[in-house]
């Protein structure tokens, strides 16, 4: 270890337990507690792991960016293997950055053009939906909504599957993969999931659930021969150089499974925030409704109307400062490391958490006030770099950040363009920090016509 350095400080515990309680409890309420008490470097320890806390957006940018090399993901990476198994967002080193490369053409700018086009009839398609829904005041569950719209643009336009029909077991069996992986995380004795307690005997039905899905779209293209050119499509005419073979069964379940759960459960939960975020900022939401009147009028908004549509970007933003779908993002050092002058052991898990970075007082005036005018064309110069990392950053960026930035543009212009959502009741929803961060139960809301 490098000399002026210093141990980090530890947050008291249990003798025989540590940390583990409190944090198998509510590991977000956890650094909200600690941070302000112990300062933006602590640690923590659970009789599985021991963590280390980072909550400066320069140790962010050490451990995501200029020294990545020294990382690897953490524990709770491992965890989401047993079913996201070798994909994208879990696997590492030289086998990652070949599988990045591939996937990466499926995420250019033209593609991404193209794609716009199905994005925007699907936003049209649940535009028509709602139509219909306005008419009988009935609340609905806009987070069901807005996975059904993120699930149909992800399977459509990257796997050119219609997965309508399995719309609900898909939503059923992702609600209990999340909400598994994140108890798994935090749990203090793991059993291998071959032992049927009623917990795991509900997660593989879940599991075996998406599998069977996702190979019978790879089994469909197998037999279809007509040209799709996306992502599926790349994956599996992908051929490695040196051993001339493709990706086998496994490893295209792997990244197939990787971005369909990953391309559309983070973009639905940003969607439910932003509409809940809007009901209760009304001023916000009329300075939308000016900027999609001056910008669209009566047109569908589109691929070239994306840079225009300022404010709505803003809006997108600033929402997902406050409740960034993917809130914390951990590593692991592979050697010692220093960090912001503390010493971080190799092994030890070091989590980023973005949620409290994103509502720190040292970082954000009024933090917890939402305003879109902290991401204007002159603001946002301001913001901090790592102080707002929605999509993390470095080698490991989301691979999908404009994917999703476009989507909910075009979902939301589309949509607000002719609907107001409404809260059905005056409670406040509550978060569930799962893998992602989830309402907690039915929040539900009343579609209007504007
Ligand atoms: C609002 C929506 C989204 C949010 C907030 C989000 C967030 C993130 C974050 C924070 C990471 C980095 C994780 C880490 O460093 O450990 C990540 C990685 C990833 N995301 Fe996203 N994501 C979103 C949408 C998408 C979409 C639409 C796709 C695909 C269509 C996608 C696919 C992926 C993949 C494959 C990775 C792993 C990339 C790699 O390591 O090479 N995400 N995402």
């Amino acid at each position: 270890m490098e000399t002026n350095t210093k141990e980090l400080p530890k947050v008291k515990g249990h003798w025989l337990f540590q940390n583990s309680m409190e944090i198998k409890e509510n590991i977000l309420g956890f650094v909200q507690k600690y941070r302000p008490q112990y300062g933006n470097y602590f640690r923590a320890d659970t009789i599985a792991q021991d963590i280390c806390f980072i909550t400066d957006p320069d140790g962010v940018k050490h451990v995501l960016q200029e020294n990545n090399r020294n990382y690897t993901k953490s524990f709770g990476y491992e965890i989401l293997k047993m079913f996201l198994g070798e994909g994208l967002l879990t696997s590492e080193g030289d086998f990652w950055r070949k599988q990045r490369r591939l996937a990466q053409p499926a995420f250019h700018k033209e593609r991404l053009a193209k794609i716009t086009k199905e994005m925007a009839a699907s936003a049209e398609q649940m535009s028509e939906n709602w139509e219909k829904l306005s008419e009988n005041g009935k609340a609905v569950n806009v987070l069901h909504q807005m996975n059904e719209i993120t699930l149909d643009i992800v399977a459509k336009s990257l796997f050119g599957a219609d997965v309508g029909a399995n719309l609900e077991d898909i939503r059923n069996a992702i609600t209990i993969t999340n909400e598994y992986a994140m108890k798994r995380i935090v749990q203090l004795v793991r059993l291998p999931l071959w032992i049927p307690t009623p917990a795991i005997r509900k997660y593989n039905k879940a599991a075996r659930k998406l599998n069977d899905i996702i190979f019978g779209i790879i089994e469909k293209r197998r037999k279809n021969q007509a040209e799709h050119p996306d992502l599926l499509s790349m994956l599996m005419a992908a051929v490695d150089e040196e051993t001339n073979e493709g990706m086998d069964d496994q490893q295209l379940r792997d990244e197939a499974m990787t971005i369909f759960i990953a391309g559309h459960e983070t973009t639905a939960i940003a969607l439910f925030w932003i509409w809940y975020l809007l009901a209760k900022h009304p001023e916000v939401e009329k300075k939308l409704h000016e900027e999609l009147s001056a910008v669209l009028g009566d047109q569908q908004p589109s691929y070239e109307h994306i840079p225009r549509l300022k404010y709505t970007r803003q809006v997108i933003d600033e929402s997902m400062r406050l409740y960034p779908p993917a809130w914390m993002v951990g590593r692991r050092p592979i050697k010692d490391d220093v960090i912001g002058g503390y010493q971080v052991p190799k092994g030890i898990n070091v989590l980023m958490c973005t949620f409290d970075i994103h509502r720190h007082p040292d970082y954000w005036e009024n933090p917890e006030e939402f305003n879109p005018e902290r991401f204007s064309e002159e603001n946002v110069k301001k913001i901090k770099k790592y102080a707002y990392f929605p999509f993390g950053g470095g080698p490991r960026l989301c691979i999908g950040n404009n994917f999703a930035l476009m989507e909910a543009q075009i979902i939301v212009a589309t949509l607000a363009q002719k609907f107001k959502l409404k809260l059905a009741s005056e409670k406040h929803p509550e978060m569930e920090p799962l893998i992602t961060l989830r309402p907690k139960g039915e929040i539900e809301m009343v579609i209007e016509k504007r």
